[in-house]
């Protein structure tokens, strides 16, 4: 397999390019992301005949499981999770590159089973020991994972092996850095394919397309034009059945250090000069290096977080976050999470970012919206209301889209103005829905193209921007301040209060 350094651009606006015969091997194979997104995205390229005939794909986990099961699981997931398997003769076809190996993810012999496996796989279908291994598991499993497929000689070719790390990389950033060592010494950096779904979302990299096809926005694209810019990551949903992962994690970990950040940089980067995996990461790892906290001498002044009592959501009664089962009792981990923070480089010095996330909102959105310097002098007195600023909202989703607020004359006799909008919705320009993120995630790494995966010193520097939070918020001392929210309601007070105090107001969304 090649390296593939290309302009993303084009590869999202894509020449259609199918990836080289291979083997993907999944660890945690009995999981839900396995099951849920995965192999449903599998099949979905496999209709879309993106797939090589050779493709395999061998499901690894504890359970005794055999072949036949664990295609029975797969076509399930399918049918549960996409639009189902269409032609039986496909299905039957995808399904004879499915395999399963029972394996204990911390016992070296168990490798030298799943090696032996693959070198008959090899033989048999003509995948020319080409592998993709996909850590889905929990991240206990990383490190014994990481050096087993090292000490197996599994990930010994650079050109024929890669290996796909799920978040959460660490949890603070000397977990970071060590994990970083563990995985550099069993391969080299251009096998390293770190996700974060977010950057797999059509919308995501549109942002890259419309900063950096369009000649109109790049002049205004700073401190001189823009006011302030918030990015929310709104959920409806709650912890569902992931609190043992998510107890340890809170909505800071689980969601600002690689969502909201990623987020953030693709908006307000350089152009980068070319576009390889490395010059694009290069700028998004420039704009985390000056990315700090609004107030660094008292974090707490900067950011709030808190957590979800029970509530109403779409006229149902909900439990609060402590009630959630596998919460621990008096826990205090947060599930909404919001900061101010500030950019020290030229382009935006002084201009407020806004970040806020959270469970159990009333509205599942994620948005960045830029909101413009208002106008310098209001000729029209007789007709000015509150806050005429231009806004540019671009709608990650749903409602896929970008939408600019402007002030229009309303018609009749009078010079009275309304706020309008002129809008781009993915739906109605292009006829189709987005695809999914792990569709093309899972594409690229196979295509041997990193632009979309996240660089070892990119996540340490994301690691260190909250690391004050960490710091503060895990010590004891603080544990009390966790302040609640109702469920179905935005957030709590204080964080209104948090950018209320700058005179401004979030985005009612
Ligand atoms: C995951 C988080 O990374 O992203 C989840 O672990 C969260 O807690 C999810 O619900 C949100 O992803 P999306 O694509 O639904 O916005």
């Amino acid at each position: 397999m090649s390296t593939v350094m290309e302009n993303p651009l084009r590869v999202g606006l894509r020449q259609e390019r199918t990836p080289e015969p291979q083997i993907l091997v999944i660890f945690g194979a009995s999981g839900d992301l396995t099951m849920r997104k995965l192999v449903p995205a599998l099949y979905q390229m496999k209709k879309e005949r993106r797939l090589p005939p050779e493709m395999t794909i061998v499901g690894v986990a504890r359970r005794p499981w055999s072949d036949d099961y664990f295609r029975e699981q797969m076509r399930q997931g399918i049918e549960d999770f996409s639009d189902g398997i269409g032609s039986e003769e496909l299905w039957q076809d995808f399904a004879a590159g499915l395999f399963y190996c029972s394996a204990d993810m911390e016992k070296q012999e168990d490798y030298q089973k799943l090696k032996a496996l693959l070198g008959e796989i090899d033989e048999k279908r003509g995948t020319r020991g080409n592998r993709v291994f996909y850590l889905a598991v929990s991240p206990n499993f990383f490190v014994p994972a990481l050096k087993n497929l090292g000490a197996a000689e599994m990930l010994k070719d650079p050109l024929k092996s890669r290996i796909v790390i799920e978040k959460p990389f660490g949890r603070d950033l000397n977990s970071a850095k060590s994990l970083n060592r563990v995985v550099q010494k069993v391969c080299k950096e251009e096998q390293i394919y770190r996700i974060d779904h977010y950057l797999g979302k059509e919308t995501v990299q549109n942002l890259m397309v419309f900063r950096f096809a369009n000649a109109i926005f790049e002049p205004i694209w700073n401190r001189q034009f823009i006011d302030h810019v918030q990015i929310t990551v709104a959920e409806t949903v709650g912890v569902e059945d992931r609190a043992g992962y998510y107890e340890n994690a809170g909505a800071l970990r689980d969601m600002v250090q690689n969502h909201l950040l990623q987020l953030l940089c693709l908006t307000a980067m350089e152009p980068p000069n070319a576009l390889n995996p490395d010059t694009l990461r290069t700028e998004k790892v420039k704009v985390l290096q000056a990315l700090r906290l609004a107030d660094l001498a008292n974090v707490e002044n900067c950011s709030v977080r808190a957590q979800y009592s029970s509530g109403w959501m779409r006229g149902k009664p909900v439990q609060g976050y402590r009630e959630e089962p596998g919460v621990k009792e008096g826990s205090t981990t947060p599930s909404y999470v919001a900061m101010k923070m500030l950019i020290d480089n030229w382009r935006w010095q002084g201009v407020p970012f806004y970040l806020r996330t959270g469970k159990r909102l009333p509205k599942r959105v994620t948005e960045i919206a830029i909101q413009f310097r208002e106008v310098p002098l209001l000729i029209f007195q007789s007709v000015a209301h509150q806050n005429n600023a231009n806004i540019l909202s671009m709608r990650i989703q749903p409602n896929e889209g970008i939408s600019l607020r402007f002030e229009a004359k309303m018609p009749g006799a009078d010079l009275r103005s309304r706020t309008v909008e002129m809008d781009f919705s993915y739906g109605s320009s292009f006829g189709v829905t987005t695809s999914d993120a792990y569709h093309r995630l899972l594409l690229d790494c196979m295509l041997g193209d990193q632009t979309l995966f996240t660089r070892a010193d990119e996540v340490e520097e994301a690691w260190r921007v909250v690391t004050p939070l960490i710091l503060t918020w895990d010590s004891p001392s603080s544990q009390e301040n966790v302040s609640q929210y109702e469920a179905g309601t935005w957030g709590p007070s204080l964080s209104e209060m948090l950018i209320n105090q700058d005179n401004r107001r979030w985005r009612r969304l």
